[in-house]
Protein backbone atom coordinates (compact mmCIF):
# COMPACT_ATOMS: atom_id res chain seq x y z
CA UNK A 1 0.00 0.00 0.00
CA UNK A 2 1.54 3.66 -0.79
CA UNK A 3 1.03 6.22 1.12
CA UNK A 4 1.01 9.78 -0.69
CA UNK A 5 1.13 13.75 0.38
CA UNK A 6 -0.42 16.18 -1.75
CA UNK A 7 -0.47 19.67 -0.35
CA UNK A 8 -2.18 19.41 3.10
CA UNK A 9 -3.47 16.13 2.58
CA UNK A 10 -2.30 12.17 2.83
CA UNK A 11 -3.69 9.75 0.69
CA UNK A 12 -3.25 5.70 0.70
CA UNK A 13 -4.10 3.41 -2.17
CA UNK A 14 -7.53 2.56 -2.53
CA UNK A 15 -7.24 0.26 -6.11
CA UNK A 16 -3.71 -0.75 -7.00
CA UNK A 17 -3.03 -0.63 -10.79
CA UNK A 18 -3.63 -4.30 -11.16
CA UNK A 19 -7.14 -4.19 -9.93
CA UNK A 20 -8.01 -0.91 -12.35
CA UNK A 21 -6.54 -2.78 -15.57
CA UNK A 22 -8.27 -5.92 -15.01
CA UNK A 23 -11.48 -3.60 -14.53
CA UNK A 24 -10.52 -1.63 -17.78
CA UNK A 25 -10.13 -4.95 -19.85
CA UNK A 26 -13.87 -6.29 -18.41
CA UNK A 27 -15.08 -3.35 -19.34
CA UNK A 28 -13.72 -3.23 -22.96
CA UNK A 29 -15.19 -6.63 -23.26
CA UNK A 30 -18.27 -5.64 -22.70
CA UNK A 31 -18.55 -1.97 -24.89
CA UNK A 32 -17.05 -4.11 -27.73
CA UNK A 33 -20.08 -6.46 -27.32
CA UNK A 34 -22.13 -3.40 -27.56
CA UNK A 35 -21.04 -2.25 -30.41
CA UNK A 36 -19.45 -5.19 -32.64
CA UNK A 37 -21.50 -5.03 -36.25
CA UNK A 38 -22.67 -1.50 -35.93
CA UNK A 39 -20.90 1.47 -36.58
CA UNK A 40 -17.63 2.37 -34.21
CA UNK A 41 -18.86 4.52 -31.34
CA UNK A 42 -17.93 7.86 -30.47
CA UNK A 43 -16.56 7.47 -27.39
CA UNK A 44 -16.64 10.90 -25.01
CA UNK A 45 -14.24 11.42 -22.92
CA UNK A 46 -15.01 14.12 -20.52
CA UNK A 47 -12.00 15.35 -19.40
CA UNK A 48 -10.33 16.64 -17.60
CA UNK A 49 -10.86 13.69 -15.03
CA UNK A 50 -11.31 10.85 -17.81
CA UNK A 51 -8.66 11.01 -19.63
CA UNK A 52 -6.13 8.44 -18.94
CA UNK A 53 -9.33 5.93 -18.17
CA UNK A 54 -10.27 6.78 -21.91
CA UNK A 55 -7.30 6.02 -23.43
CA UNK A 56 -6.73 2.55 -21.83
CA UNK A 57 -10.11 1.85 -22.20
CA UNK A 58 -10.03 2.49 -26.11
CA UNK A 59 -6.65 0.93 -26.32
CA UNK A 60 -8.55 -2.47 -24.67
CA UNK A 61 -11.46 -2.37 -27.30
CA UNK A 62 -10.95 -3.88 -30.14
CA UNK A 63 -13.86 -2.39 -32.26
CA UNK A 64 -12.82 0.94 -33.93
CA UNK A 65 -13.91 4.01 -32.17
CA UNK A 66 -14.26 7.26 -32.69
CA UNK A 67 -13.15 10.06 -30.13
CA UNK A 68 -14.43 13.09 -28.66
CA UNK A 69 -13.73 15.10 -26.38
CA UNK A 70 -15.84 17.74 -24.00
CA UNK A 71 -14.83 19.42 -20.95
CA UNK A 72 -16.37 19.94 -17.48
CA UNK A 73 -15.68 21.17 -14.10
CA UNK A 74 -17.31 21.98 -10.95
CA UNK A 75 -14.69 20.94 -8.75
CA UNK A 76 -13.03 23.24 -6.50
CA UNK A 77 -10.47 21.41 -3.96
CA UNK A 78 -12.38 18.36 -2.44
CA UNK A 79 -16.05 19.55 -3.04
CA UNK A 80 -18.03 20.09 -5.87
CA UNK A 81 -18.59 24.29 -6.45
CA UNK A 82 -22.45 23.24 -7.56
CA UNK A 83 -21.10 25.79 -10.74
CA UNK A 84 -21.08 23.24 -13.69
CA UNK A 85 -19.24 24.57 -16.92
CA UNK A 86 -19.47 22.25 -19.72
CA UNK A 87 -17.70 22.79 -23.36
CA UNK A 88 -17.16 21.09 -26.34
CA UNK A 89 -20.30 19.01 -26.78
CA UNK A 90 -21.48 21.45 -29.78
CA UNK A 91 -18.54 20.43 -31.99
CA UNK A 92 -19.29 16.86 -31.74
CA UNK A 93 -21.21 15.29 -34.22
CA UNK A 94 -24.22 13.31 -32.23
CA UNK A 95 -27.56 12.20 -34.38
CA UNK A 96 -27.85 8.74 -35.21
CA UNK A 97 -24.35 7.98 -34.01
CA UNK A 98 -23.59 5.48 -31.27
CA UNK A 99 -22.35 7.29 -28.04
CA UNK A 100 -20.38 6.18 -25.10
CA UNK A 101 -20.02 8.91 -22.46
CA UNK A 102 -16.57 8.20 -20.44
CA UNK A 103 -16.49 9.81 -17.22
CA UNK A 104 -14.05 9.54 -14.32
CA UNK A 105 -16.40 9.16 -11.07
CA UNK A 106 -19.95 9.85 -10.56
CA UNK A 107 -20.60 11.54 -7.72
CA UNK A 108 -23.92 13.54 -7.22
CA UNK A 109 -24.75 12.95 -10.80
CA UNK A 110 -24.70 16.42 -11.80
CA UNK A 111 -22.14 16.69 -14.25
CA UNK A 112 -23.77 13.88 -16.21
CA UNK A 113 -27.24 14.66 -16.02
CA UNK A 114 -25.99 18.07 -17.89
CA UNK A 115 -24.23 15.84 -20.18
CA UNK A 116 -26.97 13.32 -21.14
CA UNK A 117 -29.59 16.50 -21.21
CA UNK A 118 -27.49 18.27 -24.20
CA UNK A 119 -26.76 15.02 -25.91
CA UNK A 120 -30.43 13.39 -25.99
CA UNK A 121 -31.42 17.00 -27.43
CA UNK A 122 -29.48 15.89 -30.41
CA UNK A 123 -30.83 12.49 -31.47
CA UNK A 124 -28.19 10.05 -31.15
CA UNK A 125 -29.24 6.57 -32.06
CA UNK A 126 -27.61 5.09 -28.93
CA UNK A 127 -26.39 6.43 -25.63
CA UNK A 128 -23.98 4.75 -23.18
CA UNK A 129 -22.28 5.52 -19.86
CA UNK A 130 -19.38 4.43 -18.77
CA UNK A 131 -17.84 5.61 -15.29
CA UNK A 132 -14.94 4.16 -13.76
CA UNK A 133 -16.22 5.18 -10.13
CA UNK A 134 -19.18 5.97 -8.73
CA UNK A 135 -20.23 7.23 -5.56
CA UNK A 136 -23.06 5.98 -3.30
CA UNK A 137 -25.33 9.08 -3.04
CA UNK A 138 -24.99 8.88 -7.13
CA UNK A 139 -28.83 8.11 -8.94
CA UNK A 140 -29.31 5.04 -11.33
CA UNK A 141 -28.21 5.77 -14.76
CA UNK A 142 -29.89 4.12 -17.63
CA UNK A 143 -26.87 1.87 -19.49
CA UNK A 144 -24.53 2.70 -17.53
CA UNK A 145 -21.31 0.56 -16.79
CA UNK A 146 -19.50 1.72 -13.56
CA UNK A 147 -16.01 0.17 -13.27
CA UNK A 148 -16.11 0.11 -8.71
CA UNK A 149 -18.61 1.62 -6.23
CA UNK A 150 -16.46 3.26 -3.95
CA UNK A 151 -17.23 5.00 -0.46
CA UNK A 152 -18.08 8.75 -0.04
CA UNK A 153 -14.96 9.53 0.38
CA UNK A 154 -12.28 12.24 -1.91
CA UNK A 155 -10.19 9.97 -4.52
CA UNK A 156 -6.94 10.89 -6.45
CA UNK A 157 -4.97 9.28 -9.31
CA UNK A 158 -5.64 7.76 -12.54
CA UNK A 159 -6.90 11.09 -13.98
CA UNK A 160 -8.88 12.57 -10.70
CA UNK A 161 -7.22 15.39 -9.11
CA UNK A 162 -7.02 17.12 -5.94
CA UNK A 163 -6.97 21.02 -6.70
CA UNK A 164 -5.30 19.74 -10.58
CA UNK A 165 -2.93 17.67 -8.64
CA UNK A 166 -2.30 14.08 -8.42
CA UNK A 167 -3.92 13.12 -12.17
CA UNK A 168 -0.56 11.15 -12.95
CA UNK A 169 -0.89 8.98 -10.02
CA UNK A 170 -1.37 5.46 -12.11
CA UNK A 171 -4.13 4.07 -8.96
CA UNK A 172 -6.73 5.51 -7.24
CA UNK A 173 -5.72 6.70 -3.95
CA UNK A 174 -7.94 7.63 -1.08
CA UNK A 175 -7.95 10.62 1.65
CA UNK A 176 -6.89 9.45 4.96
P1 LIG B 1 -20.82 15.12 -9.94
O1 LIG B 1 -21.35 16.15 -10.91
O2 LIG B 1 -21.10 15.50 -8.51
O3 LIG B 1 -21.26 13.72 -10.26
O4 LIG B 1 -19.25 15.19 -10.01
C1 LIG B 1 -18.58 14.66 -11.04
C2 LIG B 1 -17.20 15.27 -11.20
O5 LIG B 1 -16.63 15.74 -9.98
C3 LIG B 1 -16.31 14.14 -11.65
O6 LIG B 1 -16.30 14.04 -13.04
C4 LIG B 1 -14.97 14.52 -11.06
O7 LIG B 1 -14.23 15.28 -11.99
C5 LIG B 1 -15.29 15.33 -9.84
N1 LIG B 1 -15.18 14.50 -8.60
C6 LIG B 1 -16.17 13.89 -7.89
N2 LIG B 1 -15.69 13.21 -6.84
C7 LIG B 1 -14.35 13.35 -6.89
C8 LIG B 1 -13.27 12.85 -6.06
O8 LIG B 1 -13.44 12.12 -5.07
N3 LIG B 1 -12.01 13.22 -6.44
C9 LIG B 1 -11.75 14.02 -7.52
N4 LIG B 1 -12.73 14.51 -8.32
C10 LIG B 1 -14.00 14.18 -8.00
MG1 LIG C 1 -14.90 14.49 -14.33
Amino acid sequence: MKTKTIKDLKFETLLPKELIKKRVNEIALQLDALHIGSEPPLMICVMNGAFIFTADLVRAMQVKVLLGFIRASSYRGTTSSGNLELSGIEKLNIEGKNIVIVEDIIDTGATLEAIIEQLQKRNPLQLHIVSLLQKPHAPKFENTIVGFEIDDRFVVGYGLDYDGLGRDIDEIMVMK
